[in-house]
Order: C-alpha cells, then structure tokens, then sequence
C-alpha cells in the first residue's frame, strides 16, 4: 500500500493523463524523460546548489513559542515563506527549467492564481535568459497587483484570461491551449500537482525537499524526525503534497489539509473541493472537483487566489477518499483572523492561502505534547491590500 503515484501516475483510481491527441507529444516527450533527468547527477548537483545559493535552502523550522502557548501543543513553522520569491513555488520552477533546458526548450509557459508561481516562473526564466509568458484570469490580475508588477519587472509577458471566472481555472485552460499550438520549442511549467501524467508526481518531487527538511530538522530538535501532525493548504496541493512526500507512507504521522470553504461550504460561493467535489476530469487529470450534475465545472471562490481552484490534486483526492488525510474547510473570515493572530503572536505576516493552514487551530485540538508541523507556505506582502481592506486598517 503506497500513496505515491504508480507508473502511470496513478493514485489509486486518481490521476493518469486525460489529454487531448495533440497534447500526446509534449506530455509523452516529458513522462519519458522525466525520472531519467531528475536522477542524473549533473541535474541534482545543479538542482541543489541553486536550491542553496539562490532560493536560500534549507528553510528554517522554527518552534513558534507563543502560538503554543495559546493553543497548548508544540507547533513548528516551516519557513517557505523566506524562500527567494517569498513562497515554496519556487522549489518546482527551478526543477522544470532545469527540465526544460535538458529538454532543449527555448520558451516558458506558465499559470497562475495568487501570482507567486507566476513570480516563481518569472524569476527562473531571467535567471536562465528564457522568454516567459505568463497567463492569469482578469479577476487575480486585480486582486494580486504587486505580483503582477513584479512579473513584468523580471521581464515576463503576463496574459490576461477572459473566460469563465477569470481565476486560476481559465489562466490554466489558455495555457494549456498555447501548448497545443507551440508544441516544439515551448515547456509548460504547471505550478502545483496538477495536471496530466508525470505533472503530479514530478512536482510532487521537486518539493519534496520540504519534507527531506523537516525530517533532519526534527531529529535535530526533538531527536524524531516525525512530527505527530502535519498541517498545509492546499489549492492544486503542491505546498502540501511537499510537506507530506516523505511522511505518506507512515501511517504514524497525521496528514491534515485545509482547504478554503470561500463564504461557506454550502454557500454558492466556497472552493472546498474535497467536501464538494465528485469524481470528474479537469485539466488532463482524473480526480475530486466541484461540477454540477451535469459535469459542468462549478464556478470556485476563495478570498485568497491561490486556492480558488475547482479540483484538486490527485494525490490529495486520494488521501481524501482513503481516509489517509483529514480535511478541514475554512471559510474566508477565519483565514483572515487567523492571518491577522499569526501577524501579531509571532511578528509573521502569511500569505491568505498560509492562513487557512492556521485558522485550523481553533477547530483542531491537539494533546500538549504533540508536534505539530504547520507548512508556512508564503509571505502576505502580496495580500496586504486585501488584510487593509479587510480590516479597515
Ligand atoms: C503562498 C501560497 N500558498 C499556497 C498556494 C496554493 O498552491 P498549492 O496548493 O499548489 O501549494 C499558493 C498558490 O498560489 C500560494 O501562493
């Protein structure tokens, strides 16, 4: 029994490649060569050093003092939030354009929702002097203007989307289309565990150096290198299926993922995919995702961008019908507040998705002697309009 995708990229009954015929080369090009590369020692030895000297790994797990105190558990933060670019996005665009040059591609795509995988994407194709062209949804563009204007700034074009809800779905379904039409010289950089076979498990790889962290981290301050919980959000689930890759398969350790409930789970308004979501296809890959009944996809809402997804990865919606992880939907004023509560218990501002990770502590009651490893995914100067507004500040 393993929860890591099989050959096919498969977990369980989720996952695989649902693709278009004229996808067939770029993925196939990919699932070929992909575990090939990633094992050659060239591509490890240039992977880690840039993970080191660049992206300024290993992040720290800091022992949040007084957040324990309030919730009377020992939590550890992972800090993704110092990463270079300000979250754990940035672990997977420097493995695909690593990828992508081996591969001999002259030109980067990419998607995104809050904007940091498209800053992620952004930066890496400056650092390795590749054109970049980033699509977005109308409303992100909007709602994530510093990231936006850090985009251009690294030199990337950022496309806006039009259809749909003008969220991370249909910034994802241009770039997709963009891929069909340059099929040769142009790489797709996916930003989560999403999309078709080998997508979810190659990125799931590249973060997994989270988890390699925690582990030597933890055996280094509780002289274990398992925690009891684990806790992360999870948008298309990458931040998440990073702080789980080496702890899946040990059932001793409590996998829990938070996942945004929007104005309410049975509100019209919410991207809890797992408590809302049925089995469907979206973007190449078979897994949980809200639709109607007629398998229409369902219009998704978070407050924060990097959650408004209406599927989810499918290790995830494996972990969810296995019962391997607990799920946990919060709305968009518990993120809020608990943003706010972490900002000032711990002096870290978090990314809006980050903060749903924390409002779980009220929800969520751990034993004194518990380690609790909460995935810190990103920092909130991105959001700080949104937190303004919000609270009137
Ligand atoms: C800081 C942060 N955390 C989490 C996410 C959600 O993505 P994922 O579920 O792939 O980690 C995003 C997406 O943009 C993000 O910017």
């Amino acid at each position: 029994m393993t929860y890591h995708a099989d050959e096919k990229g498969y977990y369980g009954q989720f996952g695989g490649a649902y693709i278009p015929e004229m996808l067939y080369p770029n993925t196939e090009e990919l699932r070929q060569n992909y575990l090939q590369i990633m094992e050659e020692p060239s591509f490890v030895n240039e992977f880690q050093s840039l993970l080191r000297d660049y992206v300024g790994r290993p992040t720290p797990l800091y022992f949040a003092n007084r957040l324990s105190d309030k919730y009377q558990t020992k939590i550890y933060l992972k800090r993704e939030d110092l990463c270079h670019t300000g979250a754990h996005k940035v672990n997977n665009t420097i493995g695909q354009i690593l990828m992508a040059k081996r591969l001999g591609k002259r030109r980067i795509i990419a998607e995104t929702g809050a904007g940091q995988h498209g800053v992620a994407t952004a930066t890496v194709c400056a650092l390795m002097g590749i054109e970049c062209v980033v699509y977005m949804g109308e409303i992100d563009i909007a709602r994530q203007a510093p990231n936006v204007a850090r985009m251009k700034m690294l030199g990337a074009e950022v496309r806006p989307a039009l259809s749909g809800s003008r969220t991370l779905k249909d910034a994802t379904n241009e770039a997709i289309r963009d891929w069909i039409n340059n099929p040769v010289d142009t790489h797709y950089i996916i930003g989560s565990v999403v999309g078709p076979h080998p997508y979810p498990d190659m990125v799931a790889r590249f973060q997994a150096v989270i988890s390699e962290e925690i582990q030597a981290q933890l055996i280094e301050k509780e002289g274990t290198p398992n925690p009891d919980y684990l806790v992360a959000c999870v948008g298309g689930g990458s931040n998440a299926a990073g702080t789980y890759y080496h702890y899946l398969d040990n059932e001793d350790v409590g996998i829990i993922a938070v996942e945004a409930a929007g104005k309410g789970i049975h509100s019209g308004d919410s991207a809890a995919t797992s408590a809302l979501g049925k089995v469907g296809i979206i973007h190449g890959s078979k897994t949980l995702l809200m639709q109607t009944q007629d398998g229409q996809i369902t219009e998704p809402y978070s407050i924060s961008a990097g959650l408004d997804y209406p599927g989810v990865g499918p290790m995830h919606a494996n972990l969810y019908t296995s019962g391997r992880g607990e799920f946990i939907s919060i709305t968009d004023d518990e993120a809020m507040t608990a943003g706010l509560l972490l900002s000032q218990l711990e002096g870290i501002i978090p990314a809006i998705e980050t903060s749903h990770a924390f409002a779980i502590l009220d929800y969520k009651k751990f034993q004194p002697d518990d380690i609790v490893v909460i995935n810190l995914s990103g920092r909130g100067d991105k959001d700080l309009q949104t937190y303004i507004d919000y609270f009137k500040l």
